[in-house]
């Protein structure tokens, strides 16, 4: 699913940003080497990055 229109950034693409290091929105685009243009997708990033690293976090904790 397209979460950022702006820059064609899906939520496949956010994911992985978050599995690679990404921990805010700013480093999402970076990772997409480009910035926001309208900025309307930022709280769907924000969100996509808490849920996969409370994901993370969990996973984590199962495997200590
Ligand atoms: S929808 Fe992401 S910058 Fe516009």
């Amino acid at each position: 699913m397209i979460v950022c229109v702006c820059r064609a950034i899906s939520d496949r693409d956010i994911r992985a940003a978050a599995e690679a290091g990404a921990e805010r929105c700013a480093d999402v685009f970076r990772c997409r080497d480009t910035e926001p243009q309208c900025g309307s997708c930022v709280g769907m990033i924000v969100d996509l990055l808490r849920e996969t690293s409370h994901g993370r976090s969990a996973a984590m904790a199962v495997t200590r």
